[in-house]
């Protein structure tokens, strides 16, 4: 429950990207030895991945500074289970890993975000340039690795993804395997760096060509994860939806240009210096001219929702379109009845700016789309309700906290 107009107001600082942790866990079980995640975020999605790592045999226990630890010498179980996998899409990342270790895997077609079909066909071509047998039994994939070998990998896009689970599964093959035209997302960047911290011997992530030479074996690593840049924009943009002025500590001011620059565009004053990030938002925000979501380093379709709810409020008309996901505009309709006028096109959203929203009970139907509810009811007149907080929760700790500690009126609540 959030009742609208507080201005956003403090300092607060990011967590670990959950974005960078899912691969990083699952990446892991590569070796034997223990791994320890430093600063690893209390999130569903987290936790259901730890459950999985649990399922598959490794021990995985929570430590009171707020670190996961991961041993996995006791990995036996190559099957991930149908109900895990269905509920959080990161199961797919265990399937480069588990065959990395077991030379086996069993998995069914994933879950995830209602934003789009997601299929995993760039994952299992990748594996297959890489020599696992891969059959298809009604949704259940079953994976034979015993010969795979190194390889050239062309990914026909670039899925983050697949690029992740392809360096996954390569790490531990004798020989260097390449992946063209793979993803360039910091988060893939975090996972190299993870990766020879263990041992590995990976470069190029961030580019196109990422060089994989094999090794062995991996051990034990202590690493912290990349800050989160989606939660850093989801928070800037708090404060510019409410008027307010907040300073993000941990930030990689770099990673966050895509989004600052829009920012920028709409009227916002930004600062950075080191890790932090301070935002002044103007009385009135201003349209940027359009938005189009792109692999990194174009605008994240992570933040599209969120910034789509703060246009709503900008002066003029402001034109989004969503390249990344073919059904990521589930937001709109609540927008709508929060008083917004948005029309969709296709893969295009006209946000025709108004001076008021009011606040409704509405539905998160994905993560990000449930968090651009909450930002239109920060700023909305009245009290707006949001169903389905658990999907937030996937991708947000405690959300409601963070923006009471900025001065937000907002509650969590079980409704009847
Ligand atoms: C990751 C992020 C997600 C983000 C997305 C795009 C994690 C845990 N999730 O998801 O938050 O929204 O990147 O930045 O890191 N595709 C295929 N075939 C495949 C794989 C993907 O067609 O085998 C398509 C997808 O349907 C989608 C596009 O490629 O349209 C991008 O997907 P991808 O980059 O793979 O995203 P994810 O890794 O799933």
């Amino acid at each position: 429950m959030v009742h609208g107009g507080e201005c956003i107001q403090g300092t607060v600082r990011v967590d670990s990207a959950k974005n960078a942790v899912l691969p990083i866990l699952a990446a892991a079980i590569l070796t034997e030895e223990k791994v320890l995640i430093r600063d690893c975020p209390r999130l569903r999605d987290v936790d259901a991945m730890a459950g999985m790592l649990k399922m598959l045999g490794c021990e995985c226990a929570w430590q009171q500074d707020g670190s996961l630890s991961i041993e996995s010498s006791a990995l036996h179980n190559w099957e991930m289970p149908d109900d895990i996998s269905k509920e959080i899409r990161s199961s797919i990342f265990l399937l480069g890993p588990i065959l990395g270790r077991l030379r086996r895997a069993t998995v069914s077609y994933p879950g995830g975000c209602e934003i789009g079909i997601r299929p995993i066909d760039l994952h299992l071509k990748g594996l297959r340039a890489l020599g696992v047998r891969i059959t298809d039994d009604e949704g259940i994939l079953y994976c034979d690795g015993r010969n795979m070998h190194p390889g050239d990998v062309y990914l026909d896009y670039p899925s983050v993804g697949a690029t992740e689970n392809v360096m996954m599964a390569a790490v531990l093959l004798d020989g260097v395997t390449y992946i063209h035209n793979a993803a360039r997302e910091p988060e893939i960047e975090d996972l190299q760096q993870f990766m020879n911290l263990m041992g590995g011997r990976v470069r190029g992530a961030g580019t196109q060509l990422i060089e994989i030479q094999g090794v062995k074996k991996l051990h034990g690593a202590a690493f912290t994860p990349m800050p989160d840049r989606i939660a850093a924009g989801t928070l800037l943009c708090a404060a510019a939806i409410t008027g307010g002025e907040i300073t993000l500590q941990n930030v990689r001011t770099w990673d966050m240009i895509p989004i600052s620059a829009k920012l920028a565009e709409m009227g916002c004053r930004l600062y950075d210096e080191e890790d932090t990030m301070h935002l002044i938002a103007p009385r009135r925000l201003s349209t940027f001219s359009e938005m189009q979501t792109q692999p990194h380093p174009g605008f994240p379709t992570d933040m599209q929702a969120q910034m789509m709810a703060v246009s709503c409020l900008a002066r003029g008309t402001s034109v989004i379109v969503e390249n990344v996901f073919e059904s990521r505009f589930g937001h709109v309709s609540d927008l709508n009845r929060m008083g917004a006028r948005i029309r969709v096109n296709g893969r295009m959203a006209v946000v025709q700016g108004v001076e008021r929203l009011v606040g409704k009970r509405v539905c998160a139907r994905d993560l990000r789309g449930g968090a651009a509810l909450v930002l239109a009811g920060l700023a909305a007149e009245g009290e707006t309700i949001v169903e389905n907080v658990h999907l937030i929760d996937r991708g947000y700790a405690a959300l409601e906290n963070t923006l009471k500690k900025l001065g937000a009126r907002i509650e969590r609540a079980a409704l009847k």
